[in-house]
């Protein structure tokens, strides 16, 4: 049994067009499968828009797929802002992007680390501040760190504190939603190695959203690649990023800078991403591809398993890897 099942979930938004528009359906996510194991990272990765943070809150059950399911430990994520739901918080979170939005600018680092406790009641108020300043050391903060308030921070350690907080209550599974985008790239690598040490050591499931591919290989153990809504590849970091199958993720590796020689030309991918409220016919994919056939437009290419255990979701897929059956 999997940690976190997501099964066919779909995310339908009702939104307007214009001032006084008609509202609109719009498929943020459009039928996505993943597990997590304890222990394990899945990377999700695709532009802005593609559906990557519906996805993650989805994942928490902050919001209930409007179609499809989404399990934990087996059983049904419990109705947002229930009794049960509160319970089972504790056992997910989420970390993003923003840490000093993140925060409570009145509250000492001390307390913000200490508040989901209080919240979940674990512990009394002497276990708390010894589980505190236990955290504190964790995410490589100093004991001094304790009393400040977020604003007297640097970027790199309100992120650290944010995560601290995020562990405050032993989660199981921790969604990161671009945790370290703001930050400068050598602070980066620091807060993403701390990171998989933590999730290491305690044996942490992960869903890592970034639009950064570098930091996503590093960290995950599988990468799903989203366009419009739907995971058009799936599989190992390694495989994946040394030879993408599906067209786009050709076009996002080939963008990533790499010193000497690259081994896949570059592929600059021409006009924007569709508007997931006027999704093309077929293929999502087929206005942007290079190598787009009449089948494209067409019919919606399903994602299929191949024999290297990759999903790719290409009506070309066949002639450049071979299909298991
Ligand atoms: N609450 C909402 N109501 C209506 N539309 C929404 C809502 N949340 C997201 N969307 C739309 O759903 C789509 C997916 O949004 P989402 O935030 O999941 O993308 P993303 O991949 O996280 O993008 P980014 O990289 O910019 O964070 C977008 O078209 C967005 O405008
Ligand atoms: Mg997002």
């Amino acid at each position: 049994m999997s940690l976190l099942d997501v099964t066919d979930a779909a995310q339908i938004y009702t939104t307007r067009r214009g001032l006084f528009g008609r509202p609109v359906k719009v498929r943020a996510v459009d039928g996505i499968s993943f597990s997590v194991q304890p222990g394990r990272t899945l990377g999700v990765v695709g532009e802005s828009g593609c559906g990557k943070s519906t996805t993650g809150r989805m994942a928490l059950g902050l919001e209930r797929p409007s179609e499809g399911s989404v399990t934990f430990e087996g059983a049904a994520m419990p109705v947002p802002r229930s009794a049960e739901w509160r319970d089972m918080r504790a056992k997910m979170q989420l970390v993003f992007q923003d840490p000093l939005g993140a925060m409570d600018r009145r509250l000492t680092i001390a307390q913000q680390i200490e508040e989901p406790l209080v919240i979940h009641r674990i512990g009394n108020a002497a276990e708390r501040k010894e589980r505190v300043a236990a955290l504190l050391v964790d995410v490589g903060l100093r004991p001094d760190h304790a009393a400040r308030h977020p604003h007297e921070l640097s970027g790199g350690q309100r992120q650290r504190a944010v995560l601290a907080r995020a562990l405050a209550t032993n989660p199981k599974l921790l969604v990161c939603d671009e945790p370290v985008s703001a930050l400068d790239v050598s602070i980066q690598a620091q807060v993403v190695n701390m990171l998989t040490d933590l999730q290491v050591a305690r044996g942490i499931a992960m869903v890592f959203i970034s639009h950064d591919l570098k930091v996503v290989r590093q960290v995950s153990h599988e990468v799903a690649v989203m366009y419009l809504g739907r995971i058009v590849e799936q599989g190992d970091p390694e495989a994946l990023f040394a030879d993408p199958a599906h067209p786009y993720t050709r076009a996002l590796v080939s963008a990533i800078p790499v010193p000497g020689p690259r081994r896949i030309p570059r592929i600059v991918l021409t006009g924007d991403p569709p508007n997931p409220a006027d999704r093309p016919s077929g293929c999502a994919f087929h206005t942007r591809c290079p190598v787009a056939i009449a089948r494209c437009k067409a019919e919606v290419p399903a994602l299929r398993h191949f024999d290297d255990g990759r999903k790719i979701a290409c009506h070309l897929a066949d002639a450049q890897t071979k299909v298991a059956e």
